[in-house]
């Protein structure tokens, strides 16, 4: 054989090569696992090109009788719970853990003992299946959780306006695309969510709050007792002021009868729902009109309330919106949010290194 054929065998082969790795490439699917972790629920969840294969969810029943989340007990519960979330979540999928293309996970805000277990864990798997790794921000997750793939789901289409509503944030956002979004408005004080809990505390129901008072709302008046709505300039929110509305109401009526908690129960519940959604709506309204959007979402733990969402349908028709409601199992804190989130960092390379490390307070 002539040198020249032993050198157009070669390039031959190396062509052949070259086109199976790129047909191979273009071929292979974009597995993305999803780790969440900010602050009491332990999540994972595996999503094939944005279809959700698995999430799983272990929430954290410790913090129920001290009215409120416990940082140090939530860290401690995390790391029991991280290695049997993943592997079930990766079980669930069917894959195998050699399968996943990278690795999302939440580096923020939230309560940062909570967010090391999650982040840490992220790493160590990343280093030792050498894939990538994806940061994530918790409260751009929950707006993102609209575009998880699954049966009959409809995307927003960009521009929309999303009002976000979790236990730590209240915030109006035009997104304008998967990673453009602004803050039009958000609480200068307590979150809607931190609204509906510190109201439970009070009435000595356990912690999370707000699904038992939308749960005692729904057989009561919300018109039988008034509370204040706050009135803050723009597209901001306050609910300090209401919660504290609440605590003098219940002295006064408490003074006048040791039970009224008890025989009013639905009653409170309904009327003080009734005012937090009604202020929600004052600045969403307000917001799609200024800036003439339709297109209108909710997102977060808060967005999971019946009221709400009821509201966002009536509201919606009247207005002409057309509204996106998330399924209840991407409302609260959730692994799938994080992996679609990570899935469209992913496709556009935008991966984060081994020096990474969470941030309580990550700027939007
Ligand atoms: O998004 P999320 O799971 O965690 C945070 O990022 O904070 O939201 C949790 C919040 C809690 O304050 C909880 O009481 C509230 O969402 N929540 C509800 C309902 N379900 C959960 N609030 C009112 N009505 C509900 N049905
Ligand atoms: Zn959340």
């Amino acid at each position: 054989m002539s040198y020249l054929s032993i050198l157009v065998f070669y390039v031959i082969l190396r062509l052949l090569y070259f086109f199976i790795k790129v047909t191979n490439l273009a071929a292979k699917d974009d597995i993305i696992l999803g780790i969440e972790s900010s602050c009491d629920d332990t999540s994972a969840a595996i999503l094939k090109n944005g279809e959700i294969l698995s999430n799983i969810v272990a929430g954290q029943k410790v913090h129920e009788e001290f009215g409120g989340v416990v940082p140090e007990l939530a860290s401690r519960a995390h790391q029991q719970n991280i290695v049997p979330v993943v592997d079930t979540a990766i079980k669930k999928a069917g894959i195998s853990k050699e399968d996943l293309s990278g690795i999302a996970f939440t580096r923020g805000p939230g309560l940062l003992g909570s967010l090391l277990v999650g982040v840490s864990f992220a790493k160590s798997l990343g280093l030792a299946l050498d894939i990538p790794l994806i940061e994530v921000d918790h409260m751009k997750a929950h707006i993102l959780a609209h575009f998880i793939k699954r049966d009959g789901y409809t995307a927003p289409k960009f521009p929309f306006i999303c009002l976000t509503v979790s236990g730590g944030h209240t915030q109006i956002v035009l997104i304008r695309d998967y990673y453009d979004m602004e803050i039009l408005g958000q609480t200068k004080d307590d979150a809607a969510g931190e609204a509906f809990d510190k109201a439970a505390k009070l009435m000595n129901l356990p912690y999370p709050g707000g699904p038992l008072i939308d749960k005692y709302a729904k057989s009561g008046d919300p018109k039988k007792y008034e509370f204040p709505i706050s009135n803050v300039p723009n597209y901001d929110f306050s609910f300090s002021g209401l919660k504290t509305a609440l605590l003098y109401f219940l002295q006064d009526e408490i003074k006048k009868d040791a039970d009224f908690v008890q025989n009013n129960l639905a009653d409170i519940c309904a009327s003080y729902q009734h005012t937090i959604i009604k202020t929600l709506f004052k600045k969403l309204i307000k917001a799609c009109k200024a800036h003439q959007i339709t297109e209108v979402a909710i997102a977060g733990g808060v967005s999971a309330n019946s009221l709400l969402r009821s509201e966002l349908e009536r509201i919606g028709n009247e207005m002409g919106w057309q509204t996106y409601i998330p399924p209840f199992e991407f409302c609260t804190d959730n692994g799938a949010m994080i992996a679609i989130a990570g899935y469209y960092k992913y496709i556009s390379g935008s991966f984060t290194d081994q020096s990474v490390v969470p941030l309580a307070r990550l700027k939007f």
